[in-house]
């Protein structure tokens, strides 16, 4: 039920009906349903996007990659991106609001992930400029050219998975498991943006807080040539960047 801020301030009494809804969404917080879940929203790069459960809530760090995405990319040139995993859509939309010379499309192996990344694209105004299709990696756009691929892959480690807490276990193994090693969805993102990156574009993404030498060593071995990283508010290196 929506009541104005200033009116929860100013009534001495709380209408019982939402007495009742704020000790049920206490309840469920006590059984660790993340906030995010609860309300039904979060904030992600100034902006808010409509959250569900089994979808990843959008995070910090990924704000760094939006922003080195937007640093890195030409200014002025008509682009074309793609972004595996949209999950709530948070990355590409942000994008496409930041810049209005850019197209998107994006894929989620999670057809509810590709839901939501519609209702956000029709709630901020640019579903003309992205789409997303259900399916794995680039896979629902075979054949497309792109200037950017951009992703914030699952990169956590299958063996990691039980010392998870239940509040992140909630997003989805699907969101969080990157394979054996946490390396193995990277490794075949990283070959397959091959495929697709027109010459001279660039892959930008999130990965492990110790998985970036790794990556690096993977994108030089698969033909990338310049490489920059970018360190995340702990001091990890959390966003690698590189050119084909
Ligand atoms: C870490 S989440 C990132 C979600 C969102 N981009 C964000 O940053 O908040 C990873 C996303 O990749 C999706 N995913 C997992 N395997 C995939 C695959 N093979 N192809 C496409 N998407 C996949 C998951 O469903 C999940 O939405």
């Amino acid at each position: 039920m929506e009541v104005p801020k200033i009116q929860l301030l100013l009534e001495s009494e709380v209408p019982q009906k939402v007495e009742k809804k704020f000790r049920e969404l206490i309840k469920e917080r006590e059984r660790g349903i993340p906030t995010a879940y609860l309300i039904g929203e979060w904030e992600f790069f100034g902006r808010v996007f409509k959250v569900s459960k089994g979808v990843l809530v959008p995070r910090p760090e990924t704000e760094i990659l939006v922003e080195k995405v937007l640093e890195l990319i030409p200014k002025r040139e008509k682009l074309k991106g793609f972004e595996v995993g949209t999950g709530s859509g948070c990355i590409s939309i942000s994008l496409l609001l930041e810049r209005q010379n850019l197209r998107m499309l994006g894929t989620d192996i999670n057809p509810e992930a590709v839901q939501l990344t519609h209702e956000n694209a029709v709630a901020h105004g640019v579903k003309n400029r992205l789409k997303v299709r259900c399916g794995s990696l680039f896979e629902p756009f075979r054949g497309t050219k792109v200037d950017f691929v951009v992703s914030n892959p699952p990169y956590i480690p299958e063996g990691m998975w039980e010392s998870l807490s239940p509040e992140v276990r909630i997003e989805g193994r699907h969101s969080l498991i990157g394979g054996r090693e946490g390396f193995e969805f990277i490794e075949m993102l990283v070959e397959d943006s091959l495929k697709v990156l027109k010459r001279g574009g660039l892959i930008a993404l999130e990965i492990g807080h110790d998985q970036s030498q790794k990556v690096k060593e993977t994108m030089e071995t698969k033909g990338f040539k310049k490489l920059k990283v970018f360190r995340d508010y702990s001091g990890y290196e959390r966003v690698i960047i590189a050119w084909n």
